[in-house]
């Protein structure tokens, strides 16, 4: 047995000494160089011999066998005692069906995927009052070593037709978390690379936007590998292409994809690329991890800047704010926004977010904080507390649904609230965020008048209200940003200038002397 494999015996395998005499007369390749050498040798005679079981890998690992441009499947039958739940019980309206898998001695996961489910149920019929009829139905791309991995395939209908969306689960077995697909990659850095190569390759892809291929957890929630462990992402029909485009997919080789895994991601490869028959948890985990993973998940990011600390006596941080949208110029201001390396807070509503999801999604890849300006943008002082949830409920779904994001703030048009207001604020987990200087950008269309109201009004810990949906606005930022750079300000989100907010309670500005005191000032007029 040890004589056929090259791997275990140096002196006799063919493949290893032949890299052996490709280093320098002298050289001695580190112990980890060579087992990486190996790993390669490995990878590429399992390829080679990829129709059928070939002498070379007789002794080898069983490898999968599928289509490049899919997850590895793995069947459930190579994993005894699997079962099924299931969860059909119509929400409202809509037709409900799912099914999720309940692997033995991975019981984390199955309470996860219930969680998961439940919340794709919940999101897309809040977020669409056209919702007809959900499904979820799984499938296994992983379950070797310590990894399982499960795909789900989400078939959607409302009044705009039917799209089938995915969105893949990698379960550590030993530390029971489940992870997002976005974990697979190390760092926010390394997907916003993977970002750059998937646009790169699906740059002739017919009807495929770039603009909508943003490094942020919902658009990168489905990847895995193929056989050859090679990395595949999957992009949900209507996602970055027409809906009639159907399932998008990118195949990113795998010595491209390999600088940018995580341990977990590289582990994650190993065990998708191998058959394990007969699949069991060696060492089942009792309960997910209370903390998520230590460096955070790849996607979601963070609304302020660790480094950065607005309530330091120097520190001259205000609040740039823009409601209403998006709107078609909003990546001309995010460019801007860009170029200053400022940071501001965008107030969306419900039309806006559907009209322009790939701006959504640009917003927040770029460190900008998104907050909720309900659907219709009525004056929520006038409704009763169903409806004013259901303005608030609905932005959230279809904000979640384009970032993966939980917004932390809310703006209740025309800065007009109350009590009710604030109670359903709070139980929605937002705080209510109005402003300590009204632009009136939505009166006096005018750049110059703009800016001038602006840097008027600037001040440490100001709260500035603007509407990205007007082209005077978008022509004041470039101007506005240089006067407010030299005059020392640090652009910041609204989280970053006010720390930890309440939900519920209302905030106007954040003056460095008084942190207490919000209770004050701010408008009661316009937006
Ligand atoms: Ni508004």
């Amino acid at each position: 047995m040890k004589d056929a494999s090259p791997l275990t015996n140096e002196s006799t395998g063919s493949a290893v000494p032949a890299v052996r005499r490709a280093s320098p007369p002298g050289a001695t390749a580190p112990p980890r160089l060579l087992a990486a050498v190996a790993a390669v040798v490995l990878a590429v005679s399992a390829c080679s011999s990829g129709g059928g079981p070939g002498p070379d890998n007789e002794d080898g690992p069983e490898r999968p066998t599928g289509p490049a441009d899919e997850l590895t499947a793995v069947d459930p039958a190579e994993v005894p005692g699997v079962e099924e739940r299931t969860d059909g019980e119509d929400d409202g309206d809509v037709a409900v069906d799912v099914a999720y898998p309940a692997v033995p001695g991975a019981d984390p996961l199955t309470e996860r995927l219930g969680e998961i489910t439940a919340a794709e149920v919940s999101d897309f019929t809040g977020a669409n009052p056209g919702a007809k009829r959900i499904s979820v139905d799984w499938g296994l791309s992983a379950a070797a070593e310590d990894v399982v991995a499960v795909r789900l395939v989400q078939r959607e209908e409302d009044s705009e037709g039917e799209r089938t969306g995915y969105a893949t689960y990698w379960y550590d077995t030993g530390s029971g978390h489940t992870a997002y697909a976005t974990e697979l990659i190390a760092d926010q850095a390394g997907l916003a690379d993977l970002n750059g190569l998937v646009r790169e390759r699906l740059a002739d892809t017919e009807g495929v936007d770039p603009d909508a291929l943003q490094p942020v957890l919902r658009v990168y929630d489905s990847m895995g590998f193929n056989p050859d462990g090679d990395l595949v992402v999957e992009f949900d029909a209507g996602q970055v292409a027409p809906v009639k485009e159907g399932r998008v997919s990118a195949v990113v080789p795998r010595a491209d994809a390999e600088p940018l895994l995580s341990e977990f991601g590289v582990r994650a490869r190993d065990a998708a690329t191998v058959v394990e028959r007969g699949f069991a948890v060696a060492s089942p985990a009792a309960a997910a991890p209370k903390d998520g993973p230590a460096e955070g998940v790849p996607g979601l990011l963070p609304e302020r800047d660790p480094d950065l600390d607005c309530t330091a006596p120097d520190s001259k941080c205000l609040a740039l704010t823009f409601d209403d949208g998006p709107g078609e110029r909003t990546p001309e201001l995010l460019d801007a926004l860009a170029e200053h390396d400022a940071k501001a807070t965008f107030f969306v509503t419900g039309g806006p977010v559907r009209e322009h999801p790939e701006t959504v999604r640009r917003t927040y890849a770029e460190g900008h904080e998104l907050g909720n300006h309900t659907v219709e943008h009525p004056d929520l002082a006038r409704l009763g507390k169903g409806a004013i949830r259901e303005e608030l409920d609905t932005v959230d779904d279809l904000v979640r649904r384009e970032t993966g994001a939980d917004m932390s703030l809310m703006r209740p048009p025309y800065g007009s609230t109350d009590d009710q207001v604030e109670e359903v604020a709070a139980d929605l987990g937002h705080a209510q965020i109005i402003w300590s200087v009204d632009t009136n950008d939505w009166k006096d269309r005018k750049a110059g008048v703009v800016v001038d109201r602006v840097v008027d009004g600037a001040e440490p810990g100001a709260i500035i209200l603007m509407h990205d949906i007007h082209g005077s606005t978008v022509d004041a930022v470039p101007r506005m940003l240089e006067k407010l750079d030299e005059k020392g300000y640090t652009m910041v989100t609204v989280s970053q200038l006010l720390g930890d907010t309440e939900p519920g309670r209302a905030y106007y500005d954040a003056p460095p002397e008084r942190p207490e005191d919000a209770e004050d000032g701010g408008g009661d007029q316009g937006d």
